[in-house]
């Protein structure tokens, strides 16, 4: 069997999918590798070091490859040049994306998408929502420091006080967990929401204080798979009354709500915005989805009357050797569940329900029920 690395064509994306330590582990399992030459070269990873640990660096690695790996979605381009049955896995931004998966399919890959892992305890090392998410919610807060014009901590000096920042977190999944603990350590004065009452407890152990509208549609915000609900539109007003307050008070504004195939739901307004002292910051981590902050451009500083709105994508990608170490791992467990150790060879369990769950297409067709062509 053999797994070639891609190089990722979009040279925004610094990320790679294996690492030499995850080569190592393959080989060990007697699995041929091929990397394209300065796959890891972003993440600080050579072609050299991809040798040493017995990868074959080559232009042609993914020709006669039976799984490529990735980090981002392989252009039509890319999958023309595998080969036809080759299973190719990624993180794949599946949702509003149905025609990019219909040419995979025509392509004749087997499209695997990383994020649709359950979140089963079986599957938790194959988790990537939850490396990459943890990495961004820590990167959001350095991302916020830096073009916050004040110190986080509080500052006794002979030349006077400096007041701690206060940070507000919205949205307590993954990502602001780590934010709000990423904060926490640099000596701010943290609260946050969330609309998922489970994350009440969750916010308090972190030293952080909880601020939400805490009524009978709360108690029920959570599905059976742990994510939020969207919200009604009665809720949204309420919450957003509640917020409006207490965001008028903050320094530092950093939101992750997300609701899973939909849009991130629309959390600071303009109004809010302009309520901030000059010099606050707005950290958008949702730009991806459409944002949480009303006026965020993915991709760009904004500046509203001295409030800074960030909204960079991919900010996993700012720490692009951790991100690329944890998803390379992500993967190795994933692969491992496919692989017949014995006989050394690929044995991919269709009905497994981490298959099912994540395999987009098969045989030329779209086989993952949520994202069925549209007539
Ligand atoms: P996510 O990235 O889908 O959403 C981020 C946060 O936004 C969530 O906490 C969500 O409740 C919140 N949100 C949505 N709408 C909101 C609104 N209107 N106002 C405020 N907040 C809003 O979430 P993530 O990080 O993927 O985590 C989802 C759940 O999965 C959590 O319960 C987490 O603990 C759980 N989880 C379970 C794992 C496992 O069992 N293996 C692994 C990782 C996470």
């Amino acid at each position: 069997m053999k797994i070639a690395i891609a190089k990722e064509v979009d040279g925004s994306e610094p990320r790679v999918a294996a690492t030499p330590d995850t080569v190592k582990k393959f080989k060990a399992l007697g699995i041929d590798i091929a990397i394209e030459p300065g796959a890891g070269l972003k993440s600080g990873m050579l072609d050299a070091d991809y040798e040493a640990a017995g990868a074959v660096v080559s232009a042609d690695a993914v020709k006669d490859a039976d799984i490529v790996i990735k980090v981002k979605r392989p252009e039509v381009s890319e999958a023309a040049k595998y080969k036809k049955g080759a299973l190719v896995i990624a993180i794949m931004d599946p949702y509003g994306n149905e025609a990019a998966l219909k040419a995979l399919a025509d392509a004749g890959v087997s499209a695997f998408a990383m994020e649709l892992m359950p979140r089963i305890t079986r599957a938790q090392v194959m988790d990537v929502l939850s490396s990459q998410a943890n990495l961004a919610g820590y990167r959001a807060v350095i991302e916020s420091a830096e073009a916050f014009g004040r110190a986080f901590p509080m500052m006794m000096t002979a030349a006077g006080t400096v007041p701690a920042a206060k940070v507000f977190v919205m949205g307590v999944g993954v990502a602001g967990l780590q934010a709000i603990a990423t904060a926490r350590r640099l000596g701010a004065v943290v609260t946050a929401t969330d609309v998922r009452p489970a994350t009440k407890e969750q916010v308090e152990s972190l030293g952080a204080k909880f601020l939400a509208v805490e009524d009978e549609e709360f108690k029920n915000a959570q599905t059976a798979g742990g994510y939020a609900k969207e919200m009604s539109k009665e809720y949204q007003a309420k919450q957003a009354a509640l917020t409006a307050e207490h965001i008028k008070k903050q320094d530092i504004v950093i939101t992750t709500a997300l609701i899973p195939g939909r849009p991130a739901p629309k959390l600071v307004s303009a109004d809010m915005v302009a309520s901030m002292k000059p010099g606050s910051v707005l950290v958008d981590l949702a730009v991806e989805r459409g944002g949480n902050v009303e006026g965020v451009k993915s991709g760009e500083l904004v500046e509203v009357n001295g409030v800074k709105i960030v909204g960079f994508p991919n900010l996993a990608g700012k720490v692009a050797a951790s991100a690329s170490s944890l998803y390379a791992r992500n993967l190795l467990s994933f692969i491992e569940t496919l692989y017949d150790k014995a006989a050394k060879s690929l044995a991919v369990k269709w009905d497994d329900e981490l298959v099912k769950a994540t395999a987009l297409t098969k045989d030329g067709a779209v086989i993952h029920p949520n994202f069925q062509p549209k007539a």
